[in-house]
């Protein structure tokens, strides 16, 4: 059987990257959206740390998913369209593949480099498999999706929306119910959602799981300011900066920030940006859920909780919804 691959190009404009860094680093808190620690070495650096011994949250994960495919596939069934938004190497999807044998599968992610690379070995490897690749910025609007995936979305079986790897903790609580209810609205009445979740836990855990011994986080998020340098002809000494990764217990997040040693100034576009000593770029927030509070953001955006799987130390959750119908426009 031959494989069955295409690729949809929704790239955003260049421009994008510019006018958000300028925007972000404009305010009185200067922050950098997560979504840009994601080029080639970045996404290196980010496979390195879920290899670290400290980084629990992708081990887990897969041994959740690898242990619980079966159950996962009972309750999600066969033969619908599994879409992955952020879907990187589309390594987790393969935990799953044999067991829930979706008709398609539509992986989405920004750097449509690599999502060629990848989807192209995939389709490969599951030839019986319809992949439909699509490169674009999901956390502009899953709804930019209409018009893609031929009959395969308008027409094929149940969707299934597949966001592991508690990508979910990054966006603020609001942006998490907005694509909690575009990803209900996707998914239709009767469709589900599968999603990887951090919990939490135990704040010292938490807080050497961002502070890895190796250095790993710290190269990671410093690597911001070599792409800033690289794509952006900015000027930044990236050994100037420090990496800063807490847990603030009442927010529920952990924090991280890259903070200026020594006041100093940096070129940018046209602009001259002025940082004090100690002055930081607040570049992540990673949230962490109780079981009960994510499935009630989840309920609230049109979702009824089915099942939940953890790990053995209940480290990380995997949890399954199906989609009820909205009630409230969130738009
Ligand atoms: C991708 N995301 C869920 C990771 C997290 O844990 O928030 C990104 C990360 N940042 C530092 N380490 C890992």
């Amino acid at each position: 059987m031959a494989p069955r691959l295409e690729f949809y190009d929704r790239r955003p404009a260049p421009a994008d990257f510019l006018a958000e860094v300028l925007e972000g680093l404009s305010g009185p808190q200067k922050r950098l959206p997560p979504k840009f620690f994601y080029d080639s070495r970045g996404s290196e650096l980010f496979e390195a740390i879920c290899a670290t011994p400290e980084y629990y949250p992708a081990r887990a994960e897969a041994g959740i998913l690898r242990r619980y495919a079966p159950e996962i596939a009972a309750v999600a069934g066969h033969g619908g369209v599994l879409i992955e938004p952020g879907a990187g190497n589309l390594g987790k999807v393969r935990l799953l593949l044999e067991c829930l044998r979706p008709a398609a599968y539509l992986p989405m992610d920004i750097s449509g480099d690599h999502l060629g690379v990848a989807a192209r070995g995939l389709a490969a490897e599951y030839p019986w498999l319809s992949v439909q690749a699509i490169c674009m910025d999901y956390s502009r609007g899953l709804d930019r999706l209409d018009g893609l995936g031929g009959a395969d979305l308008g027409e094929g079986g149940k969707k299934i929306v597949f966001f592991p790897g508690s990508t979910i903790g990054n966006f603020e609580p609001s942006k998490a119910a907005r694509f909690l209810w575009q990803a209900a609205r996707l998914a239709g009445p009767g469709g589900g959602l599968l999603i990887g979740v951090d919990l939490k836990k135990d704040p010292d855990r938490l807080h050497r799981a961002y502070n890895d011994a190796g250095g790993v986080t710290r190269e990671f998020n410093l690597n911001l300011l070599f792409r800033i340098n690289a794509e952006l002809k900015a000027d930044f000494d990236p050994e100037r900066y420090y990496h800063y990764a807490f847990y603030h217990a009442r927010k529920g997040r952990i924090e991280m920030h890259l903070v200026s040693r020594g006041a100093q100034e940096v070129r940018l576009a046209s602009r001259r940006l002025k940082f004090a000593d100690g002055e930081s770029i607040h570049t992540e927030n990673s949230y962490k859920y109780t079981v009960g509070e994510f499935e009630a953001l989840a309920r609230g955006a049109g979702f009824r909780a089915v099942k939940c799987w953890t790990d053995a130390e209940s480290l990380f959750s995997v949890q399954y919804f199906e989609a009820v119908g909205q009630s409230v426009a969130l738009e």
